[in-house]
């Protein structure tokens, strides 16, 4: 992780997280004021003024942060057109990323143009699958605008949209030529979707980051800006932008070690399928997800009371839920069984063993996972 300022053409030094893939890598940089550096940051990385991008977004975000970007790219000569998509996962859709495709095509895409994603996981894997699959694939930027996308999703190039018959069905692996972060834009970020973004910061500190765990125990309030401070968001950035850097550069297409950034995922997948994906944002699920795979550890002996005590501990000053609706064991189990990771019918767990550690077990009885999903909603 390169922690050095880099020397920049205009505006604010910015944190910079190589995310090492050979021919395609590529870089993260993190900054306070980074969106109006875009287009002089397109430009270091080979395209030339003139090149034709395409901005892909939502009215939302493109009403607080669109100008700045347009004013940015323009500065730099790219001649930019911007295309505002619906917002919300069920227009995450073939369909959608056609409206892109209709748009790249009036505003002549070419092999050297570049897609723009400004927005949310959402609009980053939309964006990142009309790039791949335009012209047979085009350059994409990801500017992530929420806490998720920003720690998660725009990094790693996994692209896609849902098919009918579930989610993320549809994709490809498909590496941005750039990251660019800027936390100013999380002051318009509803605080729900803070808080479920700091499900996926938990998850990184349980997953291989003591440290990060550490200094989040030092917060009293992780539920909201005010509350993470300026300090340990940056922190928070810089080191999940590193830990997925680091999973990706050794695993891109998820065929061992990529497997462990689905912690809390399986039993999360769960909870968010059988409420019909309408109760839970995804964080929040993923925050019951984990509480539950702290509990099967529990009960397999992987882990300690006191470990679990100090994952649920930082879920609740995040102001997240932990415990499991009431859900019938029947239907999780059935549930647990279509689980795309599922191979020969057997489920495959990401079981923390320490704060900072996990294992990949897929010899798991799915009656104790469903023991261990309904045990989180004991007190309740
Ligand atoms: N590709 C990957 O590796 C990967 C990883 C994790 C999740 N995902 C995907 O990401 C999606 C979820 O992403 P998300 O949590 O970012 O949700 P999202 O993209 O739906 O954004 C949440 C809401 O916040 C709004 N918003 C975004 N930025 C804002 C800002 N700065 N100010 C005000 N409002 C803002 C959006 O318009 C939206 O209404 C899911 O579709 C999931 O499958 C992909």
């Amino acid at each position: 992780m390169g922690t050095d300022p880099q020397p920049m053409d205009s505006g604010a030094p910015l944190l910079t997280v190589p995310v090492d893939l050979g021919s395609a890598a590529y870089q993260v940089l993190i900054g306070r004021g980074a969106l109006g550096q875009l287009g002089a940051q397109i430009i270091k990385r080979g395209f030339k003024s003139g090149c034709r991008v395409l901005v892909v977004s939502n009215a939302h975000v493109s009403g607080h942060y669109g100008e700045t970007v347009r004013r940015s790219l323009e500065h730099a000569g790219l001649i930019t057109d911007f295309l505002e998509l619906e917002a919300g996962e069920v227009h995450k859709t073939p369909a959608t990323v056609a409206l892109i495709h209709d748009r790249a095509c009036s505003h002549q895409l070419e092999r050297g143009s570049l897609i723009v994603a400004l927005g949310g996981g959402v609009v980053g894997d939309m964006a990142g699958f009309a790039a791949a699959t335009w012209l047979r694939g085009i350059g994409v930027v990801q500017v992530p605008t929420t806490l998720l996308a920003m720690v998660d999703a725009a990094i790693g190039g996994k692209t896609g949209v849902n098919h009918a018959g579930g989610k993320n069905l549809i994709g490809a692996f498909h590496q941005p030529q750039l990251v660019l972060i800027d936390p100013e834009t999380l002051a318009t970020l509803p605080p729900r979707e803070v808080r479920a973004g700091m499900a996926e910061v938990i998850k990184y500190g349980v997953i291989g980051d003591p440290v990060l765990v550490d200094s989040l125990e030092e917060r009293q309030q992780l539920n909201c800006l005010e509350g993470i401070g300026k300090s340990l968001l940056l922190q928070i950035l810089r080191r999940s932008a590193a830990a997925k850097a680091r999973v990706v550069a050794t695993d891109e297409r998820e065929g061992s070690l990529r497997a462990i950034l689905n912690y809390g995922h399986t039993l999360g997948h769960v909870v968010e399928t059988l409420t019909g994906y309408e109760r839970y944002l995804h964080g929040e699920a993923l925050a019951i997800g984990m509480a539950a795979a702290g509990e099967l550890s529990l009960s397999l002996g992987l882990w300690s009371a006191q470990d679990q005590q100090r994952q649920l501990a930082l879920l609740e000053r995040s102001g997240l839920p932990m415990a499991a609706p009431d859900l019938d064991g029947e239907a999780i189990r059935n549930c647990l069984l279509r689980d795309k990771k599922v191979r020969d019918g057997r489920v495959r767990f990401i079981l923390p063993t320490g704060i900072g550690s996990v294992v990949i077990r897929d010899d798991i009885d799915l009656d104790q996972a469903v023991t261990a999903l309904r045990a989180t909603n004991r007190g309740s």
